[in-house]
């Protein structure tokens, strides 16, 4: 396919992790950034990336156009980009607010919405996207060229969405709150910081890279770590005496609830 031109609209968490996870990847694209901030674009030096002020310049010199801004800024956003997005790829990341409701505010786009996580920073994000049906094969070559580089993407129905962003936009915290702690107990013990956190994060990469690549479900892998009588049975014992896994379940209810709750909000906002 053609260099993509590529417009990013917000460059906070995810926007600058995008282009970040872009540039990294070895993106030959055109990237045009645009953010209310512009502290946030001045450290973007590369040939291959363009600083805007204004949401419709970035959109005028792109084909693509992700939409990066919290959900409330959604309608600002698409109303200062106006009438040149007609024609192009939108492609929203904004947590609730659907294709169809994006479709109503950007009249004459392609929609997509896309649900990162800011590990496509490092190329290892859990990514899922929905399409409305006005989605071109050449825009479905373009979402996976992108996203595609950043991580694994698959394709989900649009109310599969809530539970994605819920899962594995927000479980990355929840994985980071595990490897603090685990590098605190190490640093408790005489580990020094640096090698602490080097350790514990890489306990829950690995982790994380066993599932993908060996042929063994998390429960068999669990067995592979216990054995039966041992400390790590001992210690298993304990996360489900207290419920561990109710907890996580518990979290990502919450985040998903919260969520919906927000989309209630966001509606009663755009009337
Ligand atoms: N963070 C995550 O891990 C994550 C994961 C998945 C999806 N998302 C979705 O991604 C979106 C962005 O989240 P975020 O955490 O990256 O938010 P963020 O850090 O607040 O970044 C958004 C940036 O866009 C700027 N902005 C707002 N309206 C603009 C406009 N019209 N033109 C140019 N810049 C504009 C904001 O400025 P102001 O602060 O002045 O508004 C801010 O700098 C949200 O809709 C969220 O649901 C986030």
């Amino acid at each position: 396919m053609d260099e993509i031109k590529l417009g990013i609209i917000g460059v906070g968490n995810i926007g600058s992790s995008i282009a970040n996870g872009l540039l990294w990847s070895g993106f030959k694209g055109r990237i045009i950034l645009c953010d209310k901030h512009p502290e946030k674009v001045e450290n973007f030096h590369s040939d291959f990336v363009e600083v805007v002020s204004e949401a419709a310049l970035a959109t005028g010199k792109s084909d693509v156009i992700i939409l990066a801004v919290k959900p409330h800024a959604v309608k600002d956003a698409i109303a200062e980009i106006g009438s040149s997005i007609k024609g192009k790829l939108l492609i929203s990341l904004a947590a609730g607010i659907t294709l169809g409701e994006l479709e109503g505010l950007a009249k004459g786009a392609r929609i997509c919405r896309v649900m990162p996580n800011v590990n496509c920073k490092v190329l290892e994000g859990a990514m899922a996207y929905a399409i409305s049906g006005t989605i071109t094969e050449t825009d479905h070559q373009a979402i996976r060229e992108i996203f595609g580089r950043l991580g694994t993407l698959i394709k989900v129905k649009e109310n599969q969405i809530d539970i994605i962003t819920a899962a594995c936009a927000s479980s990355p915290a929840y994985v980071f709150l595990i490897i603090q702690k685990l590098k605190e107990i190490l640093e408790e013990n005489g580990i020094d910081s640096d090698s602490a956190q080097k350790l514990a994060a890489q306990a829950v990469a690995g982790s994380g890279k066993m599932v993908l690549e060996s042929e063994l479900t998390p429960p068999e892998l669990i067995n592979v770590v216990k054995t039966k009588g041992g400390k790590t049975e001992a210690g298993l014992k304990i996360l489900e005496k207290r419920n561990f896994a109710a907890v996580l379940e518990e979290a990502i209810k919450a985040a998903d609830k919260r969520a919906k709750e927000l989309k209630i909000g966001l509606q009663n906002l755009q009337k």
